[in-house]
């Protein structure tokens, strides 16, 4: 939920459902709402040591270095090529929609080579045409698979064991990238385990922090790749970032209260548990999916995502029958019932909207969202199944029953065990 300015001022908050940034708890409002401190403090740099201990911890890695940007998704990506791929070298994006092709497009802006797989709309990337691309790459020129896990355009999750399955399995040496900007904290993603080598994150979404740091975790390997690519780079260059002083590890002044704030960020998640978040996520991505799929039996709207399993725990895109108009319904929705939700990106301007239900959410403020987007649906005069909300309430009442049930099995195994 956000507030109103002063000029618009209405009763309450407004909700805030983009699939980021998103909703900022008040613990970490307020741990920012602090004055700076000099580049000396040691202060700062157990804050920015608990950061990156913290992050390790939310990508599952105990052996992956972090490097902080001050920047946004984009410029991690742009932090990452620079340092794996010298100019002319080659990476495979397998084609999950918009945002593996603005990666790809920012690689060939930068003078490396993109290889692409076929896009399937509407299905997650068949990794068997990724074991296909590097089989066929007999002289080893890919130096990489960069591989977006939720697509958030699309609403898609795609599956990174696949992808290191196929690696493997053409006996590939590329390195696994992984963009998890719109999934951590929100699916379940364990670096280690997966075997991915580098993962890139941003702060405004899963992190439920403001939009402004950008992160990259990369394992020895990747090191490796780094220390042997000559291409000419500066202030992204992992290597001048390595040392103890802040100044030295943001290559310059430090965002110190957005730190403040992700540190707290970090420690929220760590005290409901990254199991129990993962769990939050699915249970209300489901109670929208749920909405959705009713909402739709009147042939106006669509789940974009044609396999259930796929579907991501982040974000829900929803495609519209052509001469619905997407920003109106955006307009009437935040303004007259509060509710913000995302517009269709890049081939989906226009013909889809996205409910993003990521982050600090809980299941009131998830039914005031939909209840919000059917008033909107209603006002604009678009035929839809009326009893979504119903269906939402539903799925969040039995899920919730299973999670008590869960947990008190859980503490009752405990006690037998004490
Ligand atoms: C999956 C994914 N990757 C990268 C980005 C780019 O991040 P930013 O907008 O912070 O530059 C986004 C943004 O939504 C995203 O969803």
């Amino acid at each position: 939920m956000t507030h109103n300015g002063p000029s618009s001022r209405i009763p309450g908050d407004r909700f805030l459902h983009s699939p980021g940034p998103t909703h900022i708890p008040a613990e970490v409002l307020s741990a920012m709402h602090r004055q700076p401190m000099d580049h000396g403090d040691p202060r700062l740099d157990d804050i920015i040591a608990n950061c990156e201990a913290g992050l390790r911890r939310l990508l599952r890695t105990a052996q992956a270095e972090v490097f902080l940007y001050i920047a946004n998704g984009h410029g991690a990506w742009e932090a990452t090529t620079e340092n794996l791929l010298a100019p002319g070298a080659a990476a495979l994006l397998p084609s999950t929609g918009h945002f593996s092709e603005q990666w790809a497009r920012q690689l060939e802006a930068t003078g490396r080579r993109a290889i692409r797989t076929t896009y399937r709309p509407g299905y997650p990337i068949d990794a068997s045409e990724v074991e296909e691309v590097l089989r066929a790459d007999t002289r080893h020129e890919i130096a990489a698979v960069f591989a977006v896990h939720t697509d958030t355009a699309s609403g898609i999750t795609h599956d990174l064991a696949a992808m290191r399955a196929a690696i493997d399995a053409a006996k590939h040496p590329a390195l696994l990238v992984a963009d998890v900007v719109a999934s951590l904290g929100a699916a379940p993603f364990a670096m280690d385990e997966l075997g991915v080598n580098v993962a890139v994150g941003a702060s405004q979404k899963g992190l439920m922090s403001p939009p402004g740091l950008g992160f990259i975790a990369v394992d020895a390997r990747a090191a490796q790749v780094a220390n042997r690519n000559t291409a000419p780079r500066h202030y992204w260059d992992w290597n001048r970032r390595r040392g103890t002083q802040s100044y030295q590890k943001f290559c310059g002044t430090p965002p110190q209260n957005l730190l403040f704030g992700i540190e707290a960020a970090l420690a929220l998640i760590e005290r409901e548990g990254l199991e129990a978040v993962w769990a939050r996520h699915a249970l209300l991505a489901r109670a929208v999916q749920a909405a959705v799929e009713r909402w739709s039996s009147e042939g106006a709207l669509q789940l974009h995502c044609r396999v259930r399993e796929a579907r991501s725990t982040s974000v829900t895109t929803i495609e519209v029958r052509e001469g619905i108009d997407v920003e109106a319904l955006r307009t009437v929705a935040r303004e007259r019932f509060q509710v913000a939700f995302a517009g269709g990106l890049g081939p989906f301007q226009g013909r889809a909207f996205r409910i993003g239900h990521l982050g600090d959410l809980n299941a009131a403020m998830i039914l005031g969202c939909l209840g919000g987007v059917e008033a909107a649906l209603a006002v604009q005069g678009i035929a839809f199944g009326r009893d979504g909300v119903a269906r939402a309430v539903a799925c969040l009442a039995e899920g919730s029953s299973l999670r008590a049930r869960s947990s008190r099995d859980q503490r009752t195994a405990a006690d037998v065990r004490s």
